[in-house]
């Protein structure tokens, strides 16, 4: 009975060897591997890109019926960012976001966070708007740029007048001929551009009509940029 367990110890142990094959495999031989779903793990990773063919993860959920696309659902809050925006692309979610106000607004943007804004602007609206606002950024460039269609100018008293809210919306969802950037910023982003925006407005043009007031329901400004600017801007 001992010997016949012995024996069959024996013979597993040699077994593994033989599989395993990582004793002195020669050169670049990696030998072959013994229960490789053990090395290579077949988890789907949460937001990693699932949409390999290589190990048959992908076709093997969609042969399962399961069709992951490695997407959060729609709604998705990430930790620490601010509720996802909840109005609608239309008309009516337009005329709702007018009463929205910048929450930014209620907290003093250091110089460090309007850097930021400044650096988020350029990048993702100063391409078309113009790093001065005017409506004329290198994709325009005087209608000699590839731009097929002329960017507001940022710096106009129509642009002064729009709300906060009708910013957010036309960043979040894009209007007319300029598309959405929801996916290049971040709610909290966007309120900042806005932020950026509303101070250049309020530096650039002294008495900035009555149009301004008007649009300033919903958008206080607590004091939140340095003083000469916010008495300007709504
Ligand atoms: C690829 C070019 C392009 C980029 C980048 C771009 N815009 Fe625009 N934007 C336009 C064009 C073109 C219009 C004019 C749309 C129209 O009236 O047909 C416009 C219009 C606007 C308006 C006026 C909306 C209204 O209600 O009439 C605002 C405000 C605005 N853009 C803000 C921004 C902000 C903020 C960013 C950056 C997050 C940005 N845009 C990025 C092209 C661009």
């Amino acid at each position: 009975m001992l010997m016949k367990k012995l024996l069959i110890a024996a013979g597993s142990l040699a077994l593994g060897f033989g599989f395993t094959g990582c004793d002195g495999a020669e050169g670049n031989d990696p030998g072959s591997s013994y229960a490789p779903d053990m090395y290579y793990s077949r988890a789907v990773e949460t937001y990693g890109y699932n949409n390999i063919t290589e190990h048959g993860i992908y076709d093997h959920l969609a042969q399962k019926g399961i069709h992951y696309n490695g997407l959060p659902v729609p709604g998705t809050v990430a930790r620490g960012d601010m509720n996802s925006y909840y109005l609608t692309k239309d008309s009516t979610g337009l005329a709702s976001a007018q009463g929205l106000r910048n929450p930014l607004d209620t907290i003093s943007a250091s110089p460090k966070g309007m850097k930021e804004a400044e650096r988020l602007y350029l990048v993702n609206c100063g391409i078309c708007h113009g790093q001065n606002l005017d409506g004329n950024g290198p994709l325009w460039n005087n209608g000699n740029g590839p731009y097929p269609a002329a960017p507001r100018n940022l710096m106009d008293a129509y642009s002064k007048a729009l709300s906060d809210g009708q910013y957010f919306h036309v960043i979040t969802f894009g209007i007319r001929t300029m598309g959405s950037y929801a996916s290049q910023l971040r709610p909290d982003q966007r309120w900042w551009v806005i932020k950026y925006i509303r101070e250049k407005q309020g530096g650039g043009a002294a008495g900035a009509n009555s149009a301004d007031t008007t649009s300033a329901a919903g958008t206080g400004n607590a004091g939140a940029v340095p003083s000469t600017q916010s008495s300007q801007t709504n």
